[in-house]
């Protein structure tokens, strides 16, 4: 049977994009589907009475983060993550293959696993596939990843081919390592840098893994937007139409609607909640900066068009004095803001894919929000 089911329910006749259902042990997420990031547990600033109030449906958590502090042990003997952090929705944990390589000092990559020193502590740890399943094992997300390498970019072939075929090995020991296949759904991650042959053999290997779900990685690592583009083009049209695919780390407006039209169900990024603790914010004309002085006396909510708690009750100069005066509930109104601007974003993405007018939508959005934005 499996954790998870994947359950497509029609594709847009304008744009090629997919509407779906997601069933998980946590229950049923809609797709397409931004998902916010819990890195240590907690989606920064909120808590999950406010997640559910702007309607997220999953959250993302980090293994790594997890497995260093507090160790999981801990959240095991917590009763998982999901008890641990009061959150009965759907999790997905990342598997620390991510921040092994963006975070840790020092790290040695073998075929056995990485080696590398805490960025907390600078202690020495040892992750192969075999420990970051276990890990994830014992979190207990309904969504796992496998453990893989994500290729810094640039990167030259050699290198790029030879580290995909380790990903695709770690891949399959991650499979052979996964003891709760009826409760957690782990899903392989497609790497290859940003060459076309070695992101279809990728693709080719993994299928043959049969995996419940696919994410494409190695992907908004600083390659320009138009490179990400055409990863995607050559990949996800090869992946299994009846399986949920992922583009790991991705959530600005523009890369978001450009992924769906490309075939991408699930999206997640620490962009909206770190943009919004530095006091910017996503509106639908556009990004703003309100922190500046522009917005010392404006009165208007962030975003006329938002129905969030912030804009509901909240000016844009109070939200600047917050900041101005270091006050928490300024970073706790702007993240409000951010993620339901964002899954507000996705709810009008699925209702324009129920009405065959995605590329129209899109038209719509940009021509308001500006076209250089991000
Ligand atoms: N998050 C963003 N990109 C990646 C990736 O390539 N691999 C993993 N594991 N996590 C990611
Ligand atoms: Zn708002």
């Amino acid at each position: 049977m499996g954790a998870i089911r994947y359950e497509l329910i029609k594709t847009c006749k304008q744009s090629g994009a997919r509407l779906g259902r997601l069933h998980t042990p946590h229950g049923v997420i809609e797709t397409p589907i931004f998902m916010p990031v819990g890195t240590q547990a907690t989606v920064k600033t909120m808590t999950p009475e406010e997640l559910k109030e702007i309607g997220a449906q999953i959250i993302l958590s980090n293994t790594y983060h997890l497995y260093m502090r507090p160790g999981e042990k801990l959240v095991e003997k917590a009763g998982g993550l999901h008890k641990f952090m009061n959150w009965d929705r759907p999790i997905l944990t990342d598997s620390g293959g991510f921040q092994v390589f963006s975070l840790s000092k020092l790290r040695d990559i073998t075929e056995e696993g990485v080696t590398f020193r805490s960025h907390i502590d600078g202690s020495k740890h040892f992750i192969s596939p075999e420990k970051a399943i276990e890990i994830e094992n014992a979190l207990g997300a309904d969504i796992i990843m496998a453990f893989d390498e994500c290729l810094p970019y640039p990167c030259d072939y050699d290198y790029a081919k030879n580290s995909l075929y380790r990903t695709i090995r770690w891949a399959e020991r991650c499979l052979k390592a996964h003891k709760n296949t009826e409760k957690q759904a782990l899903f392989g991650i497609i790497q290859g840098g940003m060459y076309r042959d070695l992101r279809e053999e990728s693709v080719r290997e993994m299928i043959k893994l049969d995996f419940p779900g696919y994410a494409v990685g190695g992907l908004s690592i600083g390659e320009p937007k138009d490179i990400m583009y055409e990863v995607l083009d050559w990949t996800v049209h090869l992946l299994p139409e009846n399986k949920p695919r992922y583009l790991m780390g991705v959530g600005s407006p523009d890369a978001l609607l450009e992924g769906v039209i490309r075939g991408v169900d699930m999206f997640d990024c620490v962009l909206p909640t770190r943009i919004a603790r530095n006091g910017t914010v996503f509106t639908s004309k556009g990004k703003l900066v309100v922190r500046n002085a522009e917005y010392a006396e404006d009165f208007r909510p962030l975003d006329e068009e938002c129905d969030c708690y912030a804009c509901r009750n909240y000016t844009r100069a109070y939200i600047r004095h917050l900041f101005k005066a270091k006050e928490i509930l300024g970073a706790r109104l702007t993240t409000i803001h951010n993620l339901r601007f964002l899954l507000r974003l996705m709810e009008n993405v699925r209702q324009a894919i129920m009405e065959d007018r995605l590329l129209d939508f899109k038209e719509e959005f940009f021509e308001k929000y500006g076209y250089n934005e991000g």
